[in-house]
């Protein structure tokens, strides 16, 4: 299986993958918005179709990675390593004294992504919702 990593992703493909692990829906605009302001943007591609995405913002001391998502078709392959790994040599071509990275998952991808070199450490949400 051929992956091909680029930086273009589609708001369309963005809600569809999300939907492929069954997170939440967002709107088109605020995904478009998201989008926008990420600092880098990972996408994974197998024969043209985009089966895994990544992104994070960053200020230069600190980065935040968000929507690490493999399509459950596609994930086993290396994939999820890969999207890490693209964050990885984004983050070491910025000029860092140190940067610390961030990301909130649960207990069943904590040996993910130590495997990529993270550490388990307490992290805490607060999750607002308009009604
Ligand atoms: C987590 C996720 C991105 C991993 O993607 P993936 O492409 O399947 O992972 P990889 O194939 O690159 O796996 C790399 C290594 O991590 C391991 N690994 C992957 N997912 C794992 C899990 N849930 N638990 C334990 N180990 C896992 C693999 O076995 C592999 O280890 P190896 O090198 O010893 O063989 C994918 O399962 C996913 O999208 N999950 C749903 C969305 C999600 O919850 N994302 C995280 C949001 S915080």
């Amino acid at each position: 299986m051929e992956i091909i990593y680029s930086n273009n992703l589609s708001v369309q493909d963005y809600c569809r993958l999300r939907r492929t692990v069954e997170f939440y829906d967002i709107p088109e605009e605020h995904v478009k918005r998201a989008l926008d302001r990420s600092d880098f943007i990972v996408v994974a591609t197998v024969d043209d179709i985009t089966v895994g995405m990544a992104r994070i913002i960053e200020d230069g001391t600190q980065v935040f990675v968000m929507d690490v998502v493999v399509d459950p078709e596609y994930q086993g392959n290396d994939i999820g390593r890969g999207l890490m790994e693209k964050i990885r040599e984004y983050i070491d071509s910025t000029d860092y004294d140190r940067m610390i990275v961030n990301l909130i998952t649960d207990d069943t991808k904590v040996a993910f992504y130590e495997k990529v070199g993270y550490q388990k450490e307490v992290g805490m949400r607060l999750w607002l919702e308009r009604s």
